[in-house]
């Protein structure tokens, strides 16, 4: 520790502190403009100068200055304050003062410490600016006018997002914060460098002029689009959610959010949503009474008590850890049904049954503070990064702050491969498992597997053949990767799950689980692995027990019940089979035959267009509850807003039709709350109230076991490509299309083809191209370029037009033929 003194203040500070910490520390407020604790130090705008004793007087800014043993500091004498006065005037000496139309007044560091600083008039004249003002997109406006020359935005997009979209150009008086040859703005629209951005240059354009900044109800909640369970706070006014508010000091993630937490959230006030409920009658849906509706729902489910194996129930992973209690309480309590499940199966079998078998619980082993606390990130699939962007955002922060080793097993190239020193090792698609047995060999062969671990004979055994080739990577590099993971002191496995990944099974989580225990790598901080569960509450749908546990029917089988009959009986959560589930004309057909279908929802999906009955469901920002994101943090979901139309949350519909059935009524949602602490061993103790703004991980009890994983023998088929799913960066399953951020950055369904079999199919970028299966075709978007292998397409699954569901049936690769439309 350092000692020092600042204002006559003792104060004691890690060494690699800085004066602005030691003030910060002892509660003395230093003011900066080009300061965030987040970025590397700039010292660019002298906002922020003090005066050291020891240094003769000289002024010297707080911020990049590190504290020394003794050092005496002031931090407001009349010099300095002068100063300030100076740098301010300067600043705003071309700059346009026009705080009446700037949307980050009341919110704008330069016109607070204006204020402050009482510069009321500046002693200097000079012309304005005259930039012209970036208006191309429909996020982001720049402009440069308003800016100061801080540098944050440029440091936010390198540092922490990895996009590098902004540098400083021309020179002195002319020096502009500009982008590629001063283009207008095309990146990945993350909105990271409008939240740090101190002034009005960098502004959120869906937000512009809706409301002043001091007008707006600010409430803390969570993002629920991915399962990262980014913290965020929602600005609303009026009833409606009008802009997400940067909030440093939220999360693990530092306020930080992506395009879709950021942007996304618009899908609440869409003028889409569903406001009252609807009954088919004559064969069209008609507006209805929530009486009547309700009475029908009820009606049927009572009739399907005595033939409960003839009703069966999704739920998305999207609804509250009470809604999905109190979901699975009714149809396995009341309704006296097994046929339970959510996400088609994809989003959970790595979990409720890989790490069951491999660690004893439903959960993964790791957190998300365990990526920045490793030394090696081996990560499955390119795309962990556009599935959980901000995961990614922690990955860049490792690799490029911390000099974290990355090492990447995939089908296809992304952005994080082009991270410095990341090693891609490219497979074909499906070989994910195979990779995994010949790493594990590999570290048996070696000698490097630690001994007396649970199952070591069965696996050796398993893995006797498992070979490099079979993986169809290079022995070298199998060998390579297997040396570095158990070598390294800590390393940790990243695992995304989700409905774009069905090879991302519980083979899978065996298979990497088995790399992690083999070489020790569980039970300590920054190793192990971390399965990312795709949605916001993917974890807590598991937590609850939403998938089939006995005999019933999983998803899979449950469409296969409605095509054959035997289900006659659905109810539907916020999921949306037609578009998210394999084989869409399947599941269109079989959700046609079953006798009733009710769905609750937002929007009029293209499964609730289906159904008997719809009822309108409340968005997350109307509704209060819990989310469990990846890595076991359940947090706390505010209500923001009151409920859209006629909507009521699924908590109040599942209550509503639990009464009516006779079973459990609760008053509010934190009974159930209650409940499940009571109940489910993992949140013994947790209560709403004590999880605060932070949340609480809940611990687990590791049982490890090397559990051996069947490969399965990819079968490339002649003369086609191979077709692998997945998620888009600005989608996270189907109702990111509502947002207008996502859908501005992403608006179709795309096939995304190798620049060399483009050429051969004569394709260029932009075409439209018919994408043929076994299971059909679908016309779609070409995108070419270098990002994926020879004789592979991608195609992400979020798109009702278009959607690649019609054209795969389930299986982990599905092989196709592309032409040009
Ligand atoms: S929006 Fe994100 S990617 Fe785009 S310039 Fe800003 S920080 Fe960079
Ligand atoms: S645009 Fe904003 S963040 Fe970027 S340099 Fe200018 S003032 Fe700073
Ligand atoms: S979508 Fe995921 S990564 Fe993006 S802000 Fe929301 S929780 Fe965070
Ligand atoms: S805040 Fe210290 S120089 Fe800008």
């Amino acid at each position: 520790m350092v000692n020092l003194t600042i204002n006559g203040k003792q104060v004691a500070v890690e060494k690699d502190a800085t004066i602005y910490d030691a003030a910060k520390a002892c509660g003395i407020k230093i003011p900066i403009l080009c300061h965030d604790k987040k970025l590397h130090p700039f010292g660019g705008c002298r906002m922020c100068l003090v005066e050291v004793e020891q240094m003769k007087g000289r002024l010297i800014p707080a911020c990049t200055t590190p504290v020394t043993e003794g050092m005496i500091v002031q931090t407001t004498t009349d010099e300095i304050v002068k100063a300030r006065k100076l740098v301010l005037e300067l600043l705003l000496l071309k700059h346009p003062i026009d705080c009446p139309v700037c949307d980050a007044a009341g919110d704008c560091d330069l016109q607070n410490l204006t204020y402050e600083y009482k510069v009321n008039m500046n002693r200097f004249v000079d012309e304005k600016f005259n930039h012209e003002i970036d208006y191309e997109n429909p996020l982001i406006e720049r402009d440069m006018n308003r800016c100061i020359h801080c540098g944050k935005c440029a440091r936010i997009c390198d540092e922490i997002v990895s996009y590098g979209a902004y540098t400083f150009i021309n020179r002195g008086i002319e020096a502009k914060m500009g982008t590629e040859f001063d283009g207008p703005l095309n990146c990945e629209f993350c909105g990271s460098c409008v939240s740090v951005c101190p002034v009005g240059a960098l502004n959120s354009r869906p937000f512009k002029f809706k409301a002043r900044w001091w007008a707006l109800q600010k409430t803390k909640s969570v993002c629920s689009y991915c399962g990262t369970g980014c913290q965020l706070t929602l600005g609303t006014k009026d009833g409606k959610v009008l802009t997400t508010i940067y909030d440093e000091n939220q999360g693990f993630h530092n306020g930080q959010l992506c395009t879709r937490g950021r942007f996304g959230y618009q899908f609440v006030n869409s003028d889409k949503r569903l406001t009252a409920p609807l009954i088919r009658k004559n064969g069209k849906l008609q507006e209805a009474t929530w009486e009547e509706a309700l009475a029908e729902v009820t009606s049927r489910l009572a009739a399907g008590k005595s033939d409960p194996a003839s009703v069966a129930a999704l739920a998305t992973p999207r609804l509250t850890n009470e809604e999905l209690f109190l979901f699975g309480k009714l149809f396995r309590g009341t309704v006296g049904t097994d046929n339970i499940d959510h996400s088609a199966g994809y989003a959970h079998e790595a979990l409720t049954k890989g790490a069951v078998a491999s660690f004893g619980v439903a959960a993964s082993p790791a957190e998300i503070a365990d990526v920045q606390k490793s030394n090696l990130l081996l990560v499955v699939k390119s795309d962990a990064y556009e599935t959980h962007p901000v995961i990614g955002f922690e990955i860049n922060l490792g690799v490029k702050r911390k000099g974290i080793a990355l090492r990447i097993v995939s089908d296809k190239k992304g952005k994080l491969t082009r991270l410095p020193g990341a090693k891609t090792t490219v497979h074909a698609p499906g070989n994910e498992v195979a990779l995994f047995n010949a790493l594990c060999k590999s570290v048996i062969d070696q000698g490097l597997a630690v001994e007396g671990v649970a199952g070591l004979d069965a696996l050796k055994a398993a893995v006797a053949d498992a070979t490099a080739e079979k993986a169809g990577v290079s022995a070298e590099e199998i060998a390579a990767i297997a040396k570095e993971f158990a070598s390294a002191e800590k390393a940790l496995i990243i695992l995304p799950i989700g409905q774009g990944y069905p090879g991302h099974n519980a083979a899978l989580a065996n298979a990497a689980a088995n790399l992690a225990i083999l070489t020790g790598q569980v039970g300590k901080e920054g190793a192990g692995l971390l399965i990312m569960g795709e949605k916001n509450n993917s974890q807590g749908a598991v937590d609850m027990g939403i998938y089939p546990k006995g005999t019933g029917l999983n998803a899979a089988a449950i469409i296969d019940g409605c095509a054959n009959g035997n289900v006659k009986t659905l109810f539907v959560a916020g999921e949306n089979p037609v578009v998210s589930y394999p084989n869409r004309a399947k599941v269109e057909k079989a959700l046609e035959n079953v006798e009733f279908m009710v769905v609750s929802d937002l929007f009029l999906t293209e499964t609730a267009a289906l159904a008997d009955v719809v009822l309108p469901a409340c968005s997350f920002a109307e509704k209060s509850g819990t989310f469990t994101s990846l890595g076991r943090r359940v947090q706390n979901v505010r209500k923001a807003i009151p409920a859209i139309g006629l909507a009521k949350s699924d908590f109040e519909i599942l209550n509503a039709i639990s009464q009516a059935l006779g079973g459990a009524r609760y008053n509010n949602q934190g009974e159930v709350f209650t409940e499940i602490a009571a109940s489910v061993p993992a949140y013994k103790g947790l209560t709403q109230a004590g999880l605060k703004d932070e949340g609480a991980v809940y611990p687990v009890a590791l049982a490890a076991k090397l559990v051996p994983a069947a490969a399965k023998a990819a079968a490339p088929a002649a003369g086609k490509l191979a077709l692998v799913t997945g998620s888009a960066l600005y989608h996270c399953g189907t109702m990111s299309r509502f947002g207008e951020g996502p859908m501005y950055v992403c608006p179709d369904a795309y096939a995304e083809l190798n620049v060399a079999d483009a050429a051969a199919l004569k394709v260029e970028e932009g075409d439209q191209v018919t994408v043929t299966s076994g299971t059909g075709a679908v016309q779609v978007v070409a995108k070419v370029g270098k990002r994926v292998p020879q004789g592979v397409v991608f195609s992400p699954y979020h798109f009702g037009e278009g959607s690649v569901n019609t054209i795969t049936d389930g299986a982990e690769v599905t092989y196709v033929s592309v032409a040009k439309k």
